[in-house]
């Protein structure tokens, strides 16, 4: 088996006398997508808050390709190539995509910080950053505004990876969207994950959706990891029985494996 992108050992997390993580060891592969599932309170957001530099670790120890990491902040964790996009995602609705896309980061030409924007290529990045994961906006200069809140998350994703995420972390992703728009999330994460490159750590609280997309699942309960195994290896188990939705699964299975 290939070396993980992302290995934690031993990971713990106090907050005060409170352990919030305890003894958590984590791998991520590139290519798949890997489930991080748990009730609330589990400890999902502080494991993927010590991930991105949010949070240090009590103990423990993060390693990226092999090396070991301690990240101090956020920048750190996003120059190591782990992208978190948030459930708020950051991204302003008056502002048109493409100014959304590259958001600090614009292409100039001449000197800083007073150098011309270079438009026209900002807007053929993004478009067609864009149109490789799935979405064909027609005119990149839109307000994000009027995106749908399934395409702004494919804009955050697009975004990500663009500059230069290797590790992908999305929180909740389709917990405040409709049916139709979480299942436009589900398929940018494949779209995502067929590049090969990649690695996405999905949190969700639907079963139902991890199973749909996911390659490999970690189960944590009061900071300790309860199970973790490949799809196949947990096929049959008692993930079944967390997954109520049986109905809706033979629909959607249909449509994701079309990818
Ligand atoms: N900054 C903090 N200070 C003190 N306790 C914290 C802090 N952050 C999290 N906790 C506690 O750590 C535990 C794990 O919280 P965490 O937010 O990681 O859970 P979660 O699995 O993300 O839950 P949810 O599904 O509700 O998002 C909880 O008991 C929480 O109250
Ligand atoms: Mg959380």
């Amino acid at each position: 088996m290939a070396e993980p992108i992302i290995r934690t050992e031993g990971l713990s997390k106090k907050f005060g006398p409170f352990t919030a993580l305890n003894g958590i060891d984590l791998e991520v592969y590139k290519g798949e997508i890997h489930a991080l599932l748990g009730d609330n309170g589990a400890g999902k957001s502080t494991l993927i808050k010590i991930l991105s530099g949010v949070h240090q670790p009590t103990s423990g120890t993060i390693y990226v390709e092999g090396q070991p990491h301690a990240f101090k902040t956020p920048r750190d964790a996003s120059q190591a190539g782990i992208g978190t996009v948030y459930q708020d995602l950051a991204v302003n609705p008056l502002m048109s995509v493409t100014r959304n896309f590259f958001m600090g980061r614009e292409l100039t030409k001449g000197p800083a910080p007073f150098g011309l924007l270079r438009m026209e290529e900002m807007d053929q990045i993004t478009h067609d950053e864009m149109v490789k994961i799935g979405i064909d906006i027609s005119d990149p200069r839109q307000a994000v505004g009027t995106m749908s809140g399934g395409q702004r998350q494919t804009l955050a994703i697009a975004r990500a990876i663009y500059f230069g995420a290797k590790v992908l972390i999305l929180d909740e992703p389709t917990s405040a969207l409709g049916q139709k728009q979480q299942l436009e999330v589900l398929k940018t994460m494949r779209r995502v994950r067929a590049r090969g490159d990649i690695a996405i750590i999905f949190i969700t609280h639907n079963e139902v959706h991890s199973m749909l997309v996911s390659d490999r699942f970690t189960f944590l309960a009061l900071g300790e990891v309860i199970g973790k195994g490949t799809h196949e290896e947990l096929h049959g188990t008692d993930i079944r029985h967390l997954m109520a939705g049986g109905v809706e699964m033979a629909d959607l299975e249909q449509e994701i494996a079309a990818i």
